[in-house]
């Protein structure tokens, strides 16, 4: 334990370390929270990056989980200083959360480097936080914990559980087909937010979750408790003590996160059948880490990985029920070989030290390798072939099986838009085999990447009968969808990528056994075509938008600003008095 007048070596002495007129201006100021002379006499200085908001709901109970943070840096003789960052609500922000990623990882990047600390715990929760606030951090490399928010309770609709975002899309097929009423539907409503915390399917913000304490960067077991549970308070202070302990050994992320820790993350992320979106948002984290991760990793080095967590969307519970069974640790244990046990962890202990013994509780929710829920093969593939050059992805787990070879027309739709005005249409020139196309939704595209690609059904399908179809896009969906739906098309249509080059009556094949996707088209049309124009991308001259569209990179290298890759560290900058 740290604490008393030792200001030796520490990032924080540069400023309250100083004599005269600086350390003064330093100090001074800081009194005027109420705080005495021996708050800055030495101490560790440890920021709480906190993106609780109104407006990201799923973050909002934060500002508690942080007093209990500052509990335990207290406890360890450490200062805790909290701050708020950029947040980003899943559900509210358009035209995508995604496209605010990089911006939330720029605030905190610049804002930890800026300021007087010596280690940081980060605060987040809701699908982009995790990854945007992780991406900042491992670019400044000072001494990090995450604590996750932790998944709401178990949704409740009339006596059974409904899940964030799956029922969504369930109940509201169901009612476009006749088969529930919109006073029903809006009855549920209510009933799938009942406490605070993130989504409780293994959607993005759960797997983001998992991935960071498979990467080591969170305390064993933190992904899975639930927000409103004691316990998650409690491992929020133990993160808040062993943060001071860190700044103490040294243990920064470079000391913790190497290949193997990506190679764990990719693995755990098949195992719990994770989100697509984990596939960008770890490439965009091994980019800040200087960790070699590519699109091509997550189908090899998940092809031995079996699904062993029954959650939706691939399965059947809810992270409540994972956090009973005994949460991540339980599945590391499970995994057994599978992961690099030596993988390094914020606690200064392997993940497998941290999860030796780790109990399961309930092997109908994390299930044995000899009983998973899927055998190996179901987890993420990498599609390429001459609609995706550079990669495409989708989820086997929450796919058809019947559909995973499959050649019909194209149906193709520039934007989603359009495709919403002629989904419901009768006219709609759509049969089961169709494959629907929407691209103009990448990364630069859009802007922003947008969870479209799980796109309704077309009512006339729908009205007979068919529940899934091949669908393609050059954006993303939501970790909590399902569907036969090939994702992440690289380049996307708006860089130039032969996806734009694709017309409706088009033949195109998912070969996933061959991990091809091709369309029918010779390569001397593709030429002519290519000289005609294309779907146009709108511009934007200035702001916000004008940066990400000019730097974004393409999802298949982590849809990060080509100008934030890799570790700038954390040097003291310089004084300005
Ligand atoms: Fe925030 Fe799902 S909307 S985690
Ligand atoms: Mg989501």
């Amino acid at each position: 334990m740290t604490s008393g007048n030792d200001h030796s070596g520490r990032r924080s002495a540069a400023w309250f370390g100083l004599d005269g007129k600086l350390g003064f201006v330093h100090r001074s100021k800081m009194y005027n929270q109420g705080y005495s002379s021996s708050m800055f006499d030495g101490r560790p200085v440890i920021g709480i990056a906190n993106s609780a908001s109104d407006l990201a709901p799923c973050n909002a109970h934060l500002r508690q989980v942080a007093d209990a943070v500052k509990r335990g840096v207290l406890m360890a003789g450490g200062v805790p200083l909290e701050f708020p960052t950029v947040s980003l609500g899943e559900t509210l922000m358009r035209p995508s959360a995604m496209m605010f990623r990089n911006l939330m990882a720029m605030d905190v990047e610049e804002t930890l480097r800026a300021n007087p600390l010596d280690g940081v715990v980060l605060l987040g929760g809701c699908d982009k936080t995790v990854p945007a606030q992780l991406m900042g951090a491992l670019s400044v490399d000072l001494p990090t914990v995450m604590v996750t928010g932790g998944p709401m309770l178990n949704g409740k609709f009339r006596g059974c559980d409904a899940g964030s975002g799956t029922h969504v899309w369930q109940f509201s097929e169901e009612v476009r087909a006749g088969r529930m009423s919109r006073e029903d539907f809006a009855t549920a409503e209510a009933c799938l937010s009942r406490s605070a915390g993130h989504c409780t399917t293994m959607g993005t913000a759960s797997t983001m979750a998992c991935l960071t304490e498979a990467l080591g960067l969170s305390l064993p077991g933190s992904a899975a408790i639930p927000a409103v549970d004691a316990a998650r308070y409690r491992i929020a202070e133990a993160a808040g003590s062993r943060i001071v302990a860190m700044v103490d050994e040294g243990l920064t992320p470079s000391s913790i996160v190497d290949r193997r820790s990506f190679e764990n993350a990719v693995r755990v992320n098949a195992a719990i059948g994770g989100s697509t979106n984990a596939v960008v948002h770890l490439l965009a984290l091994a980019g800040r880490a200087e960790v070699a991760l590519s699109l091509d990793d997550f189908d090899a080095l998940a092809a031995d990985v079996p699904l062993l967590v029954d959650l939706l969307p691939s399965g059947r519970f809810l992270m409540e029920e994972f956090a009973y069974a005994g949460g991540l640790p339980a599945v590391v244990g499970e995994l057994g070989e599978l992961l690099h046990r030596d993988a390094a962890t914020v606690t200064g202990k392997s993940l497998g030290e941290n999860c030796a013994d780790a109990p399961n509780w309930n092997t109908d929710v994390v299930r044995t390798r000899s009983a998973p829920v899927h055998d190996a093969g179901r987890h993420t593939a990498v599609l390429r072939g001459n609609l995706a050059p550079d990669g495409a992805v989708i989820k086997l787990s929450a796919a058809s099986e019947e559909l995973m070879r499959h050649t019909g027309p194209a149906l193709v739709f520039d934007t989603i838009e359009e495709y919403h005005a002629q989904a419901d249409s009768p006219d709609l020139p759509v049969e089961a085999g169709t494959v629907l196309v929407v691209r103009g939704a990448g990364p630069a595209g859009y802007p922003g990447m947008p969870e479209i690609g799980n796109l309704a059904i077309p009512k006339k399908l729908l009205d007979a009968g068919v529940r899934d179809m091949v669908r393609i896009t050059d954006g993303r969906m939501s970790g909590t969808s399902y569907g036969t739906v090939v994702l992440h098309v690289a380049p996307e249509s708006a860089a130039g990528g032969p996806l734009a080059l694709l017309r409706t009556g088009d033949r195109v094949t998912l070969d996933v056994p061959a991990r091809r996707l091709d369309m029918d088209v010779s390569d001397e049309e593709l030429r002519r075509r290519a000289g005609e124009s294309g779907p146009t991308v709108p511009e934007a001259a200035s702001g916000y938008e004008w940066l990400y569209r000019s730097h974004v990179r393409q999802a298949d290298t982590g849809a990060d600003f080509d100008f934030l890759t890799g570790r700038r560290g954390h040097p003291v900058p310089r004084r300005h008095l």
